[in-house]
């Protein structure tokens, strides 16, 4: 049987490519040697993220900015990778937000701003991307969703799983949508990952240990731990698979 997860000639682009896990997966799908554009709004970022891609997996790679939330500037960042690759087979949705904000006392403009930056960007991604996978017939969509789009959680996050409640029903429904033109849409549910935005939880190791508690195998996750998860995603490993979120974490949300 050929190598099913192999990603050999497939065009990708990830937005939030140079975050703590949007790196992490980029770098798996030039492992397995896709072309990877890498984008999110900092150039200097996805710069370094696909100079690192190429050095380490000897894959092609690219940085191109764009904003998930001005859609002048995805359709820029598709009519660019289109004009240099001529296709996208696959999209990794890997940019997000949080706002923690007391339930009582909730901004609203922080409460549009999340929405615009997890729910609206995530959509306006799909969208553009998509028009391109339809025109191809066929393409894998991964968006990032988290534990929090199915469990509720305290401490201020109701907006955030309000976002990722929203990007698991649009990933349901794009599936559906798209089944007939062969475009796949499915998602990565972590639990805590330990990013530049949740290093301070592994520096303090009280806090630590009570995140690593409450996970069924005793750990936080790690941007490394997503990867599996994204390449069986994206790949021919999972041509029958839509529709679904797949949660890395450890257990989390077996109870
Ligand atoms: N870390 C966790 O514990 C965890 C757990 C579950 C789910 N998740 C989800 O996983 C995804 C990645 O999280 P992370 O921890 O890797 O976050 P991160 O390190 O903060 O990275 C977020 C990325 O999104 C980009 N971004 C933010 N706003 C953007 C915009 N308007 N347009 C384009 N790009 C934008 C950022 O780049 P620029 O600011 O340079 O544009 C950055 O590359 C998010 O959706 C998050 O909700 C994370």
């Amino acid at each position: 049987m050929k190598d099913i997860f192999k990603l050999d000639g497939k065009i990708a682009v990830v937005t939030g490519g140079a975050g703590g896990i949007g790196e992490a997966l980029a770098l798996g799908l030039g492992y397995h040697g896709a072309t990877v554009v890498v984008s999110s709004r900092n150039q200097q970022a996805i710069d370094a993220v696909a100079a690192r891609i190429k050095k380490e997996t000897g894959s092609e790679a690219l940085g191109v900015a764009s904003d998930v939330t001005d859609e002048a500037s995805l359709q820029n960042l598709v009519d660019t990778v289109k004009a240099r690759y001529g296709r996208i087979d696959i999209l990794v949705n890997a940019m997000g937000m949080n706002i923690k904000r007391d339930a009582f006392e909730y901004p609203l403009e922080d409460w549009d701003k999340l929405f615009d930056v997890n729910v609206k960007g995530t959509m306006a991604a799909c969208k553009v991307v998509g028009r391109v996978m339809r025109d191809q017939q066929g393409g894998a969509i991964v968006n990032l969703s988290s534990v929090r789009g199915i469990r509720g959680y305290t401490g201020g996050n109701t907006g955030y799983c309000a976002t990722k409640g929203a990007v698991e029903l649009i990933t349901k429904a794009l599936a559906l949508e798209w089944a007939p033109h062969r475009i796949r849409v499915n998602a990565l549910g972590p639990a805590l990952v330990i990013t530049p935005g949740t290093r301070h939880i592994a520096e303090n190791p009280e806090l630590a240990a009570k995140y690593a508690a409450a996970v069924p195998m005793g750990r936080i996750g790690m941007p490394e731990d997503m990867v599996g998860a994204v390449i069986y995603l994206c790949s021919d490993a999972s041509s029958f698979v839509t529709g679904q979120t797949i949660y890395v974490d450890g257990g989390l949300t077996a109870a």
